[in-house]
């Protein structure tokens, strides 16, 4: 098929080799293998920066893409779920420089320069995350497709009690609450569990908080 010609110099065959030739790179010591962008028919591609669990990403992405698809689809960091892609069930929780985030609601291209942290990079699997052995000691999943958005919901949860940031049910808010069941339920309530895993994630934070305190 005869390559056609656009008047702003722009051909079919350009913006395909475009395509082709978008891949990531990564940084220095990363060892994982770099995947080649998903072609976009005709898509103006971008390029974005950013950090994922210690290592630098260099990529040319469709500016429509999200930081969820992204993880997932791009560099295969599938701890991330995807549950609703709404911003309703919390699954998709990930930390942006420290604070959680919906990744399903937030395009990749806006990330440009963060820090961002997966479950994948909470801890390892011989060396796991205090919240991550809270979790297994507590039972607190069934399925564990909630499992990784909660455990990073809570890390960053405890964080913004810390800083002494009050919620919906705070009633004195000039002095730090205590972190009452009631305090861990409102603040985790954007992470929903299908399997209804409450008491025993509730008790999993609990432990986390009490032991830092
Ligand atoms: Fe993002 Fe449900 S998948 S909030
Ligand atoms: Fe199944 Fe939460 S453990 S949805």
């Amino acid at each position: 098929m005869a390559d056609t010609g656009r008047a702003d110099g722009v051909t079919r065959r350009a913006v395909l080799a475009a395509g082709t030739a978008a891949m990531v790179t990564i940084s220095t010591e990363s060892t994982m293998a770099a995947p080649v962008s998903p072609i976009e028919n005709g898509s103006i591609l971008v390029e974005v920066g950013l950090r994922v669990n210690g290592q630098s990403f260099t990529m040319a992405i469709d500016p429509r893409v999200t930081l969820l698809d992204l993880l997932r689809e791009h560099l295969r960091l599938t701890g991330a779920k995807k549950g609703c892609d709404h911003g309703q069930c919390g699954a998709c929780t990930v930390l942006v420089n420290g604070r959680r985030i919906n990744s399903c609601l937030t395009l990749a291209v806006l990330h440009t320069g963060d820090e961002i942290k997966t479950i994948e990079g909470l801890g390892a699997e011989d060396n796991l995350h205090p919240m991550q052995r809270a979790f297994v000691r507590h039972d607190g999943f069934q399925c564990g497709y909630c499992t990784p958005g909660q455990i990073c919901s809570a890390i960053a949860m405890l964080e913004e009690f810390r800083r002494g940031a009050p919620s919906h049910v705070t009633e004195q808010i000039s002095t730090l609450p205590s972190l009452s069941e009631e305090e861990i339920r409102e603040r985790m309530s954007g992470n929903i569990c299908r399997c209804a895993a409450y008491p025993n994630i509730v008790a999993a934070i609990r432990e986390v908080a009490e032991d830092l305190s």
